[in-house]
């Protein structure tokens, strides 16, 4: 980028001594200067070695100052390079058609050298401003994307964050009645049993009636399967409670600062609500995952956004595994999740690995996975933004970083490498 107000000037003119003349006034106010003598030979020169700012001649052999200028707005290399003619051609006519080729000013000959001096310095400057602003814009432009993302994220986070913590806390208080509830209820029917037990021991004879109605009831059987009936619902309250609890740890809300956190817990709640996806259905056997988790410290980090992260590689790797059994055979297919964590880079960082041998990522799309929007899904079943939110948390949240390989048609491996202190 150019920053301060002296450039390369080419002058283009067919006149020798017009040049002589521009050439020295610019050179002695500190300008370097290019020189070329006809339409032609400018366009070579500027594709070669682009100037700050173009002197064209508008009458010269060969093709004229016109075309010239007409050629160098129409290649993209060159529109941006500001033209100002110099002709004795002084007309509105002319002017004008100057200027909508592109020019940015018109001198007419014979010119006063402080006058092109002093036009020169004012385009220079335009020009100068004019790039710094649009790099602003693409900068901002760039920071506005960004900060977008992040609002998404949040919003995201939030919406899902509360509606599921939201689901969980109001599982728990019947969750609590019902385990509260059941041993009582078990000993109660222990009693009443046992009050039968004494009626039976006490009344050896007993009515014809009550015959019949344990023989009816089959009363030796309620008495064996009931305990086994009331210790299937406290499984199930047990398994409904391991479901709340994941669904707390999965949307933990993060403070400002990064916290310790067992990383297997973050990985586990989000198994643990994908686990309607990793069920058999009719087209597919069951995803198998296989963890094989490493010894891990607790590790500082934003423990709801890792979740997200877990939450949005697992999800593409089911839809991969998905998208890879379309067509096949359900007893040939075996799909699977590998999730290996290990300590790495002498102990001080953290790398989780999440494996499919889903469809894999063809070497034309790898460089696009992480962009934002990119997506190769339908509409309403993919937006873009996982893996872009992902990196973000990733490597601007906590410093870390997130690969892939992949081989189409074999799987895909993401590489999650997280510090152990941020
Ligand atoms: N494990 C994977 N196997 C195969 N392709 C993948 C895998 N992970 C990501 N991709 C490819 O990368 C693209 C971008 O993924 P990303 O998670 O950013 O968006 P998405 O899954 O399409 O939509 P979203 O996550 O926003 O719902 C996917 O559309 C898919 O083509
Ligand atoms: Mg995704």
């Amino acid at each position: 980028m150019r920053t301060s107000l002296t450039g390369l000037i080419l002058i283009v003119d067919d006149n020798p001594t017009n040049l002589d003349v521009i050439s020295e006034a610019l050179s002695s106010a500190g300008y370097k200067v290019a020189i070329a003598t006809s339409g032609e030979r400018a366009i070579q020169q500027v594709e070669r070695r682009p100037p700050d700012l173009i002197l064209l001649d508008v009458m010269m052999p060969g093709i004229n100052g016109f075309e010239t200028c007409k050629r160098l707005k129409s290649n993209t290399k060159t529109c941006d390079i500001p033209i100002i003619f110099m002709t004795a051609l002084a007309d509105a006519d002319h002017i004008v058609k100057g200027f909508d080729l592109g020019a940015v000013d018109y001198i007419t000959k014979p010119f006063q050298e402080q006058e092109v001096l002093v036009r020169v310095r004012t385009h220079l400057q335009l020009s100068l401003l004019t790039q710094n602003l649009e790099e602003q814009v693409t900068h901002k432009t760039l920071a506005l994307q960004t900060s977008q993302l992040q609002m998404i994220q949040s919003e995201k986070l939030s919406s899902l964050g509360n509606l599921v913590a939201g689901v969980a806390h109001e599982i728990n208080n019947p969750v609590g009645f019902l385990n509260g509830n059941i041993q009582p209820a078990l000993d109660y029917v222990q009693d009443l049993f046992g009050l039968i037990d004494l009626y039976q021991k006490n009344y050896p004879q007993p009515d014809a009636d009550i015959e019949n109605e344990i023989k009816n009831i089959d009363l030796e059987y309620i008495r064996q399967d009931l305990p086994k009936l009331v210790g299937s619902m406290s499984e199930g309250v047990k398994r409904i409670r391991d479901i709340s609890n994941s669904l707390r740890t999965f949307s933990r809300a993060d403070s400002d600062y990064p916290v310790a956190c067992n990383i297997h817990d973050g990985i586990d709640s989000t198994l643990m609500i994908l686990k309607h996806r990793l069920k058999a259905n009719e087209t597919y056997p069951e995803i198998q995952v296989i963890r094989e988790y490493g010894d891990l410290p607790e590790i500082s980090c934003y423990a709801g956004q890792l979740n997200q992260v877990f939450m949005n590689l697992l999800s593409n790797a089911i839809d991969a595994l998905e998208e890879s059994n379309h067509g096949r055979n359900y007893q040939e297919i075996t799909n699977k999740i590998i999730i290996i964590t290990e300590l790495s880079n002498g102990e001080k960082h953290v790398m989780v690995r999440i494996r499919d041998n889903g469809t894999g990522i063809g070497i034309d799309l790898q460089k696009k996975v992480f962009d934002y929007l990119f997506t190769t899904k339908g509409v309403g079943k993919g937006t873009g933004l996982g893996l872009a939110i992902a990196k973000q948390i990733i490597v601007e949240k906590h410093q870390g970083s997130i690969s892939f390989t992949s081989e189409l048609g074999q799987g895909t491996e993401f590489i999650i490498i997280l510090p152990i202190t941020i």
